[in-house]
């Protein structure tokens, strides 16, 4: 009878389990209700009490044995079956999707390109930056209320305290230091500062600020500049104003307003009935912050600006809600790339 079982179990373990026929007809044979393994079971009757113990242990090991084999040869031949399906190259292929570009870069190309077109140059800065970057050159004294315009997050970094930039003047502050005049050149980048999160303001945004330095720079060329921005960017019916304002790095500042593009000026609830839209801050650098940056204000003068890449497209693509840009919702971003 031990033989028997033995021998029973060496064929269980060379039986080849390759296909779906083959696992029934081997589950049929071994464990079915005519089986081998049932009749066993039932000739343990007549063996000797005293082997009765070892025999049924064997004739289960043996059961189990058959029960396994037969268990893993099923789960090998369905994941053998997924595959082949994988491999199946007479499917037809699916649609491959490609990515978008997002809208804030595709509007900061557009601002880079055209003034590159009037030969501006484009210049990039740290994020992190200290306070003579991001301040103190930039004609801001210390305790000056109007730190308190930017909300700061300040971070310490080893010894130093030091402050995520609120704007990127700290970049053409950074350009002045390094470079003397003629100056074009735009940096455009990411800003941050601490307010809280909503629909009409974010903690971090992006902006592309300028700077013109040379000897005979006006306010008359600033104006200019900016009209052909506005018209580029707007179309060529756009219109810009200029309101008196404050910065401490300019003398005299403005504010500058283009026409609205989405009424034609004839007012609308997104120009709140006016016909203008704020879209820029301006004005000539004041001497002391070139002065601060070691270039003489006795023979330069310059002019400066900065915008929010995240109004432009605001007024270009009519989003209303600035938190759209950093939530990465795929069904809005491809809405800006025509054809996919
Ligand atoms: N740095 C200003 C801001 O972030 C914008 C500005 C730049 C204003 C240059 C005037 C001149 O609000």
């Amino acid at each position: 009878m031990i033989d028997k079982i033995k021998q029973l179990k060496d064929e269980i373990q060379q039986v080849e389990l390759t296909s779906p026929d083959g696992l029934e007809r081997f589950r049929i044979q071994y464990l079915g209700s005519k089986g081998t393994v049932k009749s066993l079971f039932q000739e343990l009757k007549s063996v000797p009490n005293e082997q009765k113990r070892e025999v049924g242990a064997l004739m289960n090991e043996l059961r189990t044995l058959a029960e396994e084999r037969l268990q893993t040869a099923k789960e090998q031949l369905a994941t053998q079956t997924q595959q082949g399906d994988q491999l199946d190259l007479s499917r037809p292929g699916g649609p491959e999707s490609v990515g978008a570009r997002h809208p804030l870069s595709l509007v900061r190309s557009e601002i880079i390109e055209l003034f590159e077109r009037i030969g501006f140059s484009v210049s990039e800065g740290p994020e992190i930056e200290d306070d003579w970057h991001n301040f103190s050159a930039l004609n801001f004294p210390l305790e000056h209320p109007a730190r308190d315009m930017q909300d700061t997050f300040f971070i310490e970094k080893g010894e130093k305290e030091m402050a995520l930039r609120t704007h990127t003047s700290s970049v053409q502050v950074r350009v002045m230091e390094s470079s003397t005049p003629p100056i074009r050149t735009i940096s455009p980048g990411r800003v941050y500062r601490n307010e809280a999160i909503s629909a009409r303001a974010h903690c971090f945004f992006h902006q592309v600020e300028g700077l013109y330095i040379d000897k005979n720079v006006s306010f008359a060329d600033l104006k200019q500049t900016l009209l052909y921005f506005a018209k580029e960017m707007f179309g060529e019916k756009a219109q810009i104003r200029l309101r008196p304002s404050y910065f401490p790095f300019t003398e005299p500042s403005a504010e500058v307003d283009v026409s609205c593009s989405i009424c034609n000026a004839k007012g609308c609830n997104v120009c709140k009935y006016s016909g203008w839209l704020e879209i820029l801050g301006c004005g000539m650098v004041d001497p002391n912050v070139l002065d601060a940056c070691g270039i003489d204000s006795k023979i330069y003068t310059g002019f400066a600006f900065g915008m929010g890449i995240e109004r432009i497209a605001q007024l270009k693509y009519k989003v209303n809600d600035l938190r759209l840009y950093s939530e990465n919702d795929v069904r809005f971003l491809k809405q800006f790339t025509p054809g996919i």
